[in-house]
């Protein structure tokens, strides 16, 4: 790594950006994804002049990307828009025409669903015989009966007892079994699949709250992650739609690719640093000396603001906050950041030549027998694919081809990361074999998958509240620095957005969205009255 000095090649010619200074502050905004994009969006058209985004990859879009792989557009990232009304990334699709079709009651059916008008879940299991329709059925409304009663410790007020550990994983396990256990009516046999289905349905559920495995994720704060009503949606054309139409409206000056950010100097760091070694700076611009924020860039290019908006994920912050500040962040701020939760969820793409499915099978669904009881789920190295809870298979045909879409998260999935394609096309279609007890199916022609956790620019999928965490430190996360005894003080230097800072819609685009006008909004505030004199 470089090391970079305070130094004045600033790129502004200095009489413009002189000018320019008196009258419009400048801001930086930092990650070109969906929160980065919205916020500079509504700080241009709410009249700023001087935003700048500085994006560490070389595409905009974050953690949505679309892939495309011949005709068909295939989500590492963000697939579906949750709910319509209310959300601004449905809205910003329909205005668009982008939702030509929809998966209508896919993932809208209890919980966990079973059905879509695609098909039906096949439950698998690993001596090769599909669970009977009936016992996965009563299984499923059991599952979701007892989901239902996770969202009432939030929404009710309801105390959490000691055995569940406050833990959404332990509080399921035990509630779920006990009432397996408890029915008359199922046999032995009968009882043994469905306590086996139980770790199944909790790597589904870990794969969705992108956590290592349920056990973290906090019970009391569970039911705050708020669903907007409606179905879920696809983008056919591909999810990035959404970020280019964010795009259209930011001039191409304004962001800059390949911009990875170093280390945020806020406070006047550098300011005070400057006027300390005066000679040595001499020729950087009078109105750039004095700035609030200084960011230095991996490339030693350091750029002078008065506000910088930090969209970078949750993971990211885990592992670089205490060198992305000068000074450091204050304790509050990091102990939001330790304590909140984010993992890895990755997918595997594999593609056949021939469907092995029936035509009604709308996916595959890995229930391991010799699980039924066990507790926590942490695998060893080499059993890392027993982690992969399910494929999905993509419709229609005609779009995607003979595709299948494979869920696999936490520990496991940085395992998998680690793995080359072909090890992971074997491991994947030995497992289907096993499953399907169809020893012939052929390997995929051809496997696409994420690699989010072990992506430096990311480091996880997305946030959730883990044990130990609420609410409150999402808030705490959001909280623009320097803390000031009111808004109305607030200097406003240091600003976070991001999908992990939005309390209700944390691990959501809209969440993102939201996050980003939420911080663009505040800087829109507190500049009203330049912004009104201006128009
Ligand atoms: C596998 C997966 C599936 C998902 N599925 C869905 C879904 O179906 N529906 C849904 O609504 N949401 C889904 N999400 C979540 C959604 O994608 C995210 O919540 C949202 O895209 C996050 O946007 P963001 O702007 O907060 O962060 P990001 O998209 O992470 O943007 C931050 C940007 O900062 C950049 N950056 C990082 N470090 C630096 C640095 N040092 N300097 C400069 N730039 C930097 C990054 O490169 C990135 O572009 C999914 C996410 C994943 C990973
Ligand atoms: C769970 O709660 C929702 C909303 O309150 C309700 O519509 C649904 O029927 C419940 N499901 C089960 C299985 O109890
Ligand atoms: C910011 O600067 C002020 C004034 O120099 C100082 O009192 C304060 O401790 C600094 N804050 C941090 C977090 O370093
Ligand atoms: C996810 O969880 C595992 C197990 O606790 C941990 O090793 C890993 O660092 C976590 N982070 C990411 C980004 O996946």
């Amino acid at each position: 790594m470089q090391s970079c000095e305070i130094s004045a090649d600033s790129t502004d010619d200095p009489l413009s950006s002189g000018l320019r200074r008196k009258r419009q502050p400048r801001i930086v905004v930092i990650g070109a994804g969906l929160a980065g994009l919205s916020a500079a969006k509504a700080l241009l058209e709410s009249g700023f002049t001087d935003v700048t985004i500085l994006e560490a990859t070389d595409r905009i879009g974050g953690r949505v990307q679309s892939v495309k792989l011949g005709h068909a557009t295939f989500e590492l990232g963000a697939t579906w828009i949750h709910g319509s009304h209310g959300n601004p990334v449905y809205h910003l699709a329909e205005d668009n025409g982008l939702l030509e079709e929809t998966t209508d009651g896919e993932r809208s059916v209890g919980r966990i669903s079973l059905y879509s008008k695609n098909g039906v879940a096949y439950h698998l299991t690993n001596n090769g015989q599909r669970i009977p329709k009936d016992v996965v059925e009563e299984f499923s409304d059991l599952y979701n009966e007892v989901y239902n009663l996770t969202q009432e410790f939030f929404q009710r007020g309801k105390p959490v007892n000691a055995e569940s550990q406050n833990s959404v994983g332990v509080f399921t396990r035990d509630v779920v079994r006990k009432r397996v256990k408890a029915d008359p009516d199922d046999t032995e046999a009968i009882k043994r699949l469905k306590l086996a289905m139980i770790q199944q349905y909790l790597k589904v559920e870990s794969c969705e709250s992108s956590s290592h495995s349920m056990d973290e994720v906090s019970l009391s704060e569970f039911g705050e992650w708020t669903e907007i009503p409606g179905a879920h949606h696809i983008i056919p054309c591909g999810f990035i739609k959404i970020v280019e139409i964010l795009a259209r409206s930011i001039p191409e000056s304004v962001i800059q690719l390949r911009k990875p950010v170093k280390c945020i100097h806020w406070n006047q760091s550098v300011s005070k640093e400057i006027e300390r070694v005066a000679d040595h700076n001499s020729d950087l611009p009078e109105e750039d000396k004095g700035s609030d924020v200084f960011i230095e860039c991996e490339d030693c290019e350091f750029i002078p603001a008065d506000h910088v908006i930090v969209t970078v994920s949750l993971g990211v912050l885990k592992k670089r906050h205490e060198s992305l500040f000068h000074p450091r962040l204050p304790e509050e701020k990091v102990m939001a950041i330790e304590k909140l939760g984010i993992n890895t969820t990755d997918k595997i793409f594999l593609e056949f030549e021939e469907p092995f499915w029936s035509s009604e099978c709308n996916s595959i669904q890995f229930v391991w027998e010799d699980e039924a009881e066990s507790e926590s789920l942490t695998y060893p190295e080499e059993l890392w694919y027993k982690k992969i809870c399910s494929f999905d298979v993509l419709y229609p045909p005609e779009r995607y081809g003979h595709v299948l879409s494979g869920w696999i998260c936490g520990e496991e999935a940085l395992i998998m990361e680690k793995c080359d394609d072909e090890t992971v096309a074997e491991t994947c279609t030995e497992m289907l074999r096993k499953f399907t007890g169809n020893p012939n199916i052929p390997k995929p022609r051809r496997i696409l998958r994420s690699s989010w956790g072990s992506n430096p620019n990311f480091r996880g999928s997305y946030s959730y509240t883990q044990v130990g965490s609420s609410g409150a430190d999402v808030e705490k996360l959001a909280k623009p620095l320097p803390y000031a005894e009111s808004s109305k003080t607030a200097p406003m230097q240091v600003m976070f957005s991001g999908e992990a800072t939005h309390r209700k819609y944390y691990s959501t685009t809209h969440g993102a969205v939201l996050s980003g006008q939420r911080e663009a909004a505040r800087l829109i505030e507190m500049y009203q009255d330049l912004l009104q004199c201006r128009s």
